[in-house]
C-alpha cells in the first residue's frame, strides 16, 4: 500500500506476542485475571495475547475515545464502560499504544475506584518520547521511537486496522 513502510512485520509481532504471553501466565500463575481490551485499537493486540495466556481468565471491553479523526489527542472520553465487575478482582488492562499517556492515566485512575484487588498494564507499543503524563506500562510489546503508526488493530481515520504488520505513515 502506498504511503506505508513496515516497522514490524506479523512474524515479529507474533514472536513477541508469544513472549508477552509467556511472561504474563507466569506473573499470574494460580490467579485469575480479569483481562480488559481497550477498543478499538487494542482488539487485535488483545485477541492475540489472550491466546498465549495458560490460565483462567474473564475478559471485558472499554471504548475509550482519544484520537477523533486524526494524530491529534483530544480530550479523553469513556464511550462504553464495562460490562463486569472488577471489585476485588486482579484486573489486566491492555491498550495499543502508550502516548502522551493520557488515555492510561484516565482509566486506570477510573478503575482504582472500583477496588479491584491489583491493576496492571499491557500495551503493544511504547512511545516514551511523547510522554505527558508520567506514566509506565507493566508490560511493553515494542518500545518504538518514529511517526503515526497503522495496522495490528490501529489506525489512521478508522483505516488500516486489518494490515496483519505494523506500518509507519508516510
Ligand atoms: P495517549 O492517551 O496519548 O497515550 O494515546 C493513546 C491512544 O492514542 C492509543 O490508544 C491510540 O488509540 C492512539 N494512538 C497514539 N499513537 C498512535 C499511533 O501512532 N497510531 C494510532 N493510534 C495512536
Ligand atoms: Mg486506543
Amino acid at each position: 500500500m502506498e504511503n506505508l513502510k513496515v516497522i514490524l512485520t506479523e512474524e515479529q509481532i507474533q514472536n513477541r506476542v508469544r513472549e508477552l504471553g509467556e511472561t504474563i501466565t507466569n506473573d499470574y500463575k494460580g490467579k485469575f485475571p480479569h483481562c480488559i481490551c481497550v477498543l478499538k485499537g487494542a482488539n487485535t493486540f488483545f485477541s492475540d495475547l489472550i491466546k498465549r495466556l495458560n490460565l483462567n481468565i474473564t475478559v471485558d471491553f472499554v471504548k475509550i475515545s482519544s484520537y477523533k479523526n486524526g494524530t491529534v489527542s483530544n480530550d479523553i472520553e469513556l464511550v462504553n464502560g464495562l460490562t463486569d465487575a472488577v471489585k476485588d478482582r486482579d484486573v489486566l488492562i491492555v491498550d495499543d499504544v502508550l502516548d502522551s499517556g493520557k488515555t492510561l492515566n484516565y482509566f486506570v485512575d477510573e478503575l482504582k475506584k472500583q477496588r479491584p484487588t491489583s491493576v496492571k498494564t499491557c500495551v503493544f507499543l511504547n512511545k516514551p518520547e511523547r510522554r505527558e503524563i508520567d506514566v509506565s506500562a507493566d508490560y511493553v510489546g515494542f518500545n518504538i521511537n518514529c511517526g503515526f503508526v497503522v495496522g495490528y488493530g490501529m489506525d489512521y481515520a478508522e483505516r488500516f486496522r486489518n494490515l496483519p504488520y505494523l506500518a509507519e505513515l508516510l
